[in-house]
């Protein structure tokens, strides 16, 4: 393939994904450390590219390194207790420096607009305010934490607002009381909040190393927030900059966020590399199993025509109209991952209960061969015994041995019960298959 077909070929596989986030809210978290590195900018330009695609973007930034610089400047040690900072009155206006500095210079680099730079003609707005009402942890094992506070409220709807003018939300690690004191936040913590507050569809952490597997050493793809949790009970000793978005990632599982990824912000384009190719390079966390196989429904015909579409001009499927996929949208089920309709089968049963007919299986070229196909074809199955049908059909071109395989017999048109008859289409010329159900 050479490289203009391998960009266009590129190009169209990544619009599923466009399609599928746009209009979505994505809360994005990072550490102060991503800041201070060379490549934030690349960041910067993706973020700006996501708010393009009409993704709805939140986006929340830690300050810690930052606070230890200025506290080093000021020869003032930096003060812990269980892992959280002690922010004293000293600590607070390290903390109000890091926080206008970080944000300001963010803001700075997300109004970049050069010519022949990814920015180019972007006009990016860049909305940061008061959305956090913070309260003050107080004192824990006789510890007071002064001005260390945790989240007590969210403004949604200011946030919503601003994200409905498409601008891109900026939030800043701190908080600030109704008696008008400021508090020091976790970053973690703003944005699992914030993402719960919206029902953001993605909650993404860009984390300071990828989540590896301890035996094999490759990166874990895929968790179910229980999962998570037990990665953590047994590695006690992963590192903070993993350890609290994984925290993160859990709580905001069991509060409706659906969709919670880890991904490793030092590989260049790791964000666009997660959210628009088919594996991703990060780690998914959620809190049901990742794929689904589910009853379709009327939302789900956009991917279903997505799906289906390349393997009519194929010849692979009979060609279906939406409304006729409309109307029969009950007979549907799908196989869903992380959004996307990646699969789908159709089982028809005669209004006298005698016969079924499966229609419609396809499965994205991307994840055939994973036995997807087998699982909607046993889910159809299991649904025949239980309406009692007789029997099933299968008309077709290309895929006759799969069905063979899985216990059809050839059969001919004369055998088709008339409606199924009655739909023959004699150009596609399909074979005809039968399968006792009993
Ligand atoms: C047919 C289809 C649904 C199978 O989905 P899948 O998830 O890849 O299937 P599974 O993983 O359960 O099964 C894979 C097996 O089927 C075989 N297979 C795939 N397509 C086949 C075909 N057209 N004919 C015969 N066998 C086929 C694979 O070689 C593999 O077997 P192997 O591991 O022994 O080599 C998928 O290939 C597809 O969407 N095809 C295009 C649409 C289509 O033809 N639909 C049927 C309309 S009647």
């Amino acid at each position: 393939m050479d490289q203009q077909d391998a960009f266009v070929n590129w190009f169209r596989n990544s619009s599923p994904y466009i399609h599928a986030h746009r209009n979505k809210t994505f809360v994005i978290s990072f550490g102060g450390e991503a800041v201070l590195a060379d490549d934030f900018d690349h960041h910067v330009h993706d973020f700006a590219l996501l708010n393009s695609l009409g993704i709805r973007l939140v986006l929340v930034h830690g300050i810690r390194p930052q606070i230890d610089v200025r506290l080093q400047e000021l020869n003032l040690s930096a003060r812990f207790y269980r892992n959280l900072r002690i922010t004293d009155v000293a600590a607070l206006q390290c903390v109000k420096e890091a926080a206008g500095t970080v944000r300001v210079e963010i803001e700075a680099l997300l109004s970049m607009g050069l010519a022949n730079s990814p920015m180019a003609g972007s006009g990016l707005r860049v909305a940061s305010g008061n959305f956090v009402t913070a309260k003050p942890l107080g004192v824990i094992d006789g510890i007071d934490y002064c001005h260390t506070g945790e989240v007590r409220r969210i403004d949604s709807t200011g946030i919503q607002h601003q994200l409905e003018q498409k601008n891109v939300v900026l939030i800043s690690p701190v908080g600030y009381s109704p008696s008008g004191e400021i508090f020091n936040l976790s970053a973690e913590q703003v944005a699992t909040s914030v993402a719960m507050s919206l029902k953001a569809e993605k909650l993404i952490f860009l984390s300071e190393q990828s989540l590896l597997n301890p035996e094999t050493a490759q990166p874990i793809r895929q968790m179910t927030s229980q999962e998570a949790q037990l990665f953590l009970d047994n590695h006690p000793e992963s590192p903070d900059t993993l350890a609290l978005p994984l925290k993160a990632a859990i709580q905001s599982c069991g509060a409706g966020v659906n969709r919670v990824h880890v991904i490793d912000r030092t590989i260049d384009g790791a964000l666009l590399l997660e959210l628009f190719s088919h594996d991703g390079i990060g780690t998914l966390i959620s809190s049901t199993p990742f794929e689904a196989l589910r009853p379709a429904t009327l939302n789900d015909l956009g991917g279903i025509l997505e799906l289906i579409k390349p393997l009519e001009h194929q010849g692979k499927l009979a060609k279906r109209s939406r409304e006729k996929i409309e109307m029969e949208i009950s007979d549907y089920v799908v196989l869903e991952r992380d959004g996307l309709i990646i699969g789908c089968l159709a089982l028809h049963a005669d209004e006298v209960g005698q016969f079924g007919a499966i229609a419609c299986l396809a499965v994205h070229p991307d994840y055939q061969g994973g036995a997807r196909g087998q699982r909607m074809f046993e889910h159809a199955c299991q649904k025949a015994k239980q309406l009692n049908l007789k029997k099933l059909f299968v008309l077709s071109t290309q895929t006759a041995h799969w069905f063979i395989e899985r216990g059809f017999q050839p059969s001919s048109i004369d055998n088709l019960p008339e409606p199924l008859k009655a739909l023959y289409n004699p150009a596609r010329n399909s074979k005809v298959l039968c399968k006792l159900t009993a």
